[in-house]
């Protein structure tokens, strides 16, 4: 079968796309940075934690290539890119879903806190369409799945810059769906709400809500679950970059246990 990259995929929610892809049949490429940066309020992946990722897959039968590369990086990704085609084919699905947040009032942010999280979420996803989609389009064939979040759709207080990045995602997918049809090609996002990931479960997480209780309201689902699990989000990402959803593009669906419905 075909090749599917994806972004952040050392743990959490990117772990869990290359495992459910995997699944579908594909091989993986599977990025993350690994390493912290500096404004982000809690550790990131490590190498091992990528290594780990590309044992899960092997485990399922499918080839995995590993490669440490900032999703915002052009040159890296593109490094990346030509190494996943020549190692393992085609790529046919990619999945944009690098992110990092920090939390802060607007006009309090410092212009590093603002920089880092527009670049890895926002300019991350650009980078690893602008790096992926020549090849896909010139095959006239693939799918791309973005992952936004709640905040795609909604400000939160303290955490102006990663709603304004994943507003921004929602306009990347909206253009890119629309300037990729005529090739055949697919675009769309899925909008998680909180996922029990080391992002989802970091203790910045929850002081950030606990120093915020209007938005951990807004972000309590009516749906009887406290998070939802990486892998029920990963089966979302898979099913919208599979052959099953051919007619479907240009969505922004969340997986949220409705919290889209407070
Ligand atoms: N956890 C939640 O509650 C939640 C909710 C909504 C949306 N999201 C989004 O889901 C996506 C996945 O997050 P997660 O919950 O798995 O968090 P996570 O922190 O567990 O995983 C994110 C991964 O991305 C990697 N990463 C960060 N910046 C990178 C970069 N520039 N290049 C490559 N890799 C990079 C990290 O090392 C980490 O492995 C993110 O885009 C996040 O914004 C998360």
């Amino acid at each position: 079968m075909g090749v599917a990259l994806v972004t952040g995929a050392g743990r959490g929610q990117g772990r869990a796309q290359a495992v459910a892809l995997a699944g579908l049949g594909l091989d993986v490429a599977a990025c993350d940075l690994g390493h912290d940066l500096p404004t982000i309020p809690y550790p990131l992946a490590s190498p091992e934690d990528l290594e780990e990722t590309g044992r899960l897959v092997r485990e399922l039968g499918r080839r995995c290539l590993v490669g440490l590369a900032d999703a915002a990086d052009l040159a890296a990704m593109r490094a990346l890119a030509a190494r996943a085609e020549a190692e393992l084919g085609p790529v046919e699905v990619v999945v944009a879903n690098a992110g990092v947040i920090s939390f802060g009032r607007s006009w309090e942010l410092e212009e590093a806190e603002w920089d880092e999280v527009i670049r890895a979420d926002l300019r991350g996803a650009w980078v690893t369409c602008r790096a992926t989609l020549p090849a896909m389009v010139s095959r006239r064939r693939g799918s791309v799945v973005l992952v936004g979040s709640a905040a795609s759709l909604r400000g939160y207080p303290g955490i102006a810059h990663y709603a304004a990045a994943k507003h921004g995602l929602l306009g990347l997918m909206r253009t890119l769906a629309l300037e990729l049809a005529p090739f055949g090609l697919r675009v769309n996002c899925v909008l998680p709400g909180g996922v029990r990931t080391p992002m989802g479960t970091s203790a910045a997480m929850r002081g950030w809500l606990d120093a915020h209780p209007d938005a951990a309201r807004a972000l309590t689902a009516p749906l009887p679950v406290d998070l939802v699990e990486p892998d029920e989000v990963a089966a979302a990402v898979a099913w919208l970059a599979s052959e099953s959803a051919r007619h479907v593009t240009g969505v922004a669906l969340p997986v949220d246990a409705g919290v889209q419905l407070r």
